[in-house]
């Protein structure tokens, strides 16, 4: 397995062809019950089709599989960190906070990629989560000193409070129900919640997919904007005083392919390119971009939303 974290644009991952879906009978008159399909649990309460497929997925592999977590490569953390790297920055600055006040739950974690990311980054409070055993596992034997536990993503087994902070990384949209994935994370985060997902717009259009497969699983790739990250913060929290943000931005995993290729798999070449192909096109593009760094701080002192803080237009 290689660096195919996933088969959305925001990642590093190889495109997968769109999968046949069977067009719907033909309409007889007769009035038909909807038949659900995506959305059964198992007996465990998980997503019964994407825990199916995740659980294959990482069961089939290997620790060496995934290596370029902690591949110190500067072109593979380039590619596979500039995106969380941006959100935290972010979050640091906002707060005036430093990486080791924070006690942080990562859902959707995997083999604990982000895990690895952030004590890097110098956090020590961390627990990584999942919803797959198998990655579970993995995590652990990959970073024995970092608390890795099954957790449902769309039911947090977790107090409300309970973690300063929660991130997720291209895990809300293989949910069948993204948006609460989302309350969860604002529920038991007491300070702070930073998301990484697909972003609506020109580029996703352009470049993203409406649907990805997993191990034979298909989900919807669902797509957040500001705007819609605010309404579910402000339905949950009410009036309560809260920063919104979206450092949205552009990035592809067709910018690590097509590296490859021009500078033939040299990493160093690589890094140059990928340095300055985002040094040029992200001032262009973040605007329209197709990541989403939604950034949620339950914070008095911080204004309200990026928005107000924006001059007023002409
Ligand atoms: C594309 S992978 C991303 C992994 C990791 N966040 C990264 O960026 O490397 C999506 C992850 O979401 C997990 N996942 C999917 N549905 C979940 C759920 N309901 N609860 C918890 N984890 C879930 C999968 O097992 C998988 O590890």
């Amino acid at each position: 397995m290689s660096k195919d974290v996933d088969q959305s644009d925001i990642t590093t991952a190889e495109p997968v062809a769109t999968p046949k879906v069977d067009s719907p009978p033909q309409s007889t008159g007769e009035i038909h019950q909807p038949v659900v399909v995506a959305k059964k649990s198992d007996a465990d309460g998980m997503p019964e089709q994407q825990h199916r497929a995740f659980e294959q997925r990482y069961g089939n592999s290997d620790l060496d599989d995934w290596a370029w977590y902690e591949d110190p490569d500067p072109a593979t953390r380039l590619q596979t960190d500039r995106l969380i790297d941006r959100g935290i920055d972010r979050l640091l600055e906002l707060t005036k906070s430093e990486a080791k006040d924070w006690k942080v739950l990562i859902t959707c974690g995997g083999v604990g990629g982000e895990a690895t990311y952030l004590r890097n980054k110098g956090f020590t409070n961390i627990t990584n989560s999942d919803f797959s055993s198998e990655a579970i596992e993995i995590a652990k034997r990959r970073e024995p000193t970092i608390k890795s536990i099954v957790i449902n993503a769309e039911a947090i087994d977790a107090e409300d409070g309970e973690y300063d902070l929660v991130i997720v990384r291209a895990g809300l949209h293989h949910l069948p129900r993204p948006v609460l994935g989302m309350n969860e994370m604002l529920r038991v985060a007491s300070k702070a919640v930073v998301a990484l997902e697909p972003n609506e717009g020109v580029i996703a259009k352009v470049l993203g997919q409406e649907f990805e497969v997993e191990e034979g699983e298909i989900n919807y790739v669902f797509r957040w904007t500001e705007e819609l990250l605010e309404q579910v913060v402000k339905s949950q929290l009410l009036e309560d005083p809260v920063h919104i943000e979206n450092v949205r931005s552009v990035h592809h995993h067709k910018v690590w392919v097509l590296a490859e290729k021009i500078c033939k798999g040299d990493k160093a070449k690589m890094h140059k390119l990928i340095k300055s192909v985002y040094k040029v096109g992200a001032p262009l593009l973040d605007r329209v971009g197709n990541a989403f760094i939604g950034i949620v701080v339950k914070d008095p002192d911080i204004p309200h939303t990026a928005r107000d803080e924006a001059p007023a237009a002409p």
